[in-house]
């Protein structure tokens, strides 16, 4: 259902592409999904494209650090996203690998492979292509910065990381293992190979919109976003 604050007047022909940029545990997703519904635009999460790299180099045992034997992987991944819904499901070699790439293993992997500059280019156009008719809230590390420069409206979601761990923590299942600990670790090393990398390193764009998420949640994070959002939807339709 649309917001009241959107009316009838809602541009649908002149849709947005927002970005959501920030580190893991942030609450993107969450406040991602929501917000595309609100609008009725499709939701791309682009850590699951780098996720699904992850999985195929975990499976077929590639050596990624071996720039060749990489190059020579990515000329054979056959990764389709198909819209459902309101979002996209991944298939490698035809087989819906969506729900499976969610491990703490992929994560780290997922961090790992995604500083190598042929993955990276490898996914950019990939990712350019399911923007190109907007009406797309799309989350991930350099969306705003790299990918979409021009979106219409860049935010950058942080957190503090003991309060974005705890919210990873609570998302596991039930008879999980892994413990808040091994969670708070494998994040912060995440956050500096993201931050630190020579490409497309995780950062704010300048002309991005910063919330901090750590004290409120995400319908409060959602609303804000609106606050900023709906102005412009109006303004397009004058
Ligand atoms: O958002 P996520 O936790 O599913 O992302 C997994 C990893 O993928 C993350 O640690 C870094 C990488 N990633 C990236 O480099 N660029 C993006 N746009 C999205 C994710």
């Amino acid at each position: 259902m649309r917001p009241a604050s959107i009316d009838d007047s809602h541009p649908v022909t002149n849709p947005l592409l927002i970005t959501i940029d920030g580190p893991a545990g942030a609450g993107k997703t969450t406040v991602s999904r929501l917000l595309a519904e609100l609008l009725e635009y499709r939701y791309l999460d682009t850590g699951a494209l780098y996720r699904s790299v992850a999985y195929s180099v975990l499976i077929n045992n590639i050596d990624f650090e071996d720039d060749a034997d990489l190059t020579a992987h990515l000329k054979e991944f056959d990764l389709t996203p198909r819209a459902d819904k309101n979002g996209f499901r991944l298939f490698w070699n035809d087989r819906d690998i969506t729900d499976q790439i969610r491990t703490p293993e992929i994560s780290m992997m997922a961090s790992a492979v995604s500083a190598k500059p042929a993955v990276r280019n490898f996914l950019l156009d990939m990712q350019r292509e399911m923007g190109k008719d907007k009406a797309l809230v799309c989350e991930g590390r350099d969306m705003g910065t790299v990918i979409f420069p021009e979106a219409d409206i860049k935010f950058f979601l942080d957190a503090d990381p003991h309060v974005r761990a705890c919210r990873r923590y609570k998302e596991m299942p039930p008879k999980t293992t892994v413990t808040l600990e091994d969670i708070s670790r494998d994040m912060l090393q995440r956050d500096q190979n993201d931050s630190r990398r020579a490409l497309s390193p995780l950062k704010p764009a300048d002309d991005a919109i910063r919330i901090d998420c750590t004290h409120i949640d995400p319908q409060t994070v959602v609303r804000l976003m609106m606050a900023c959002i709906v102005p412009m939807l109006k303004a397009r339709n004058q």
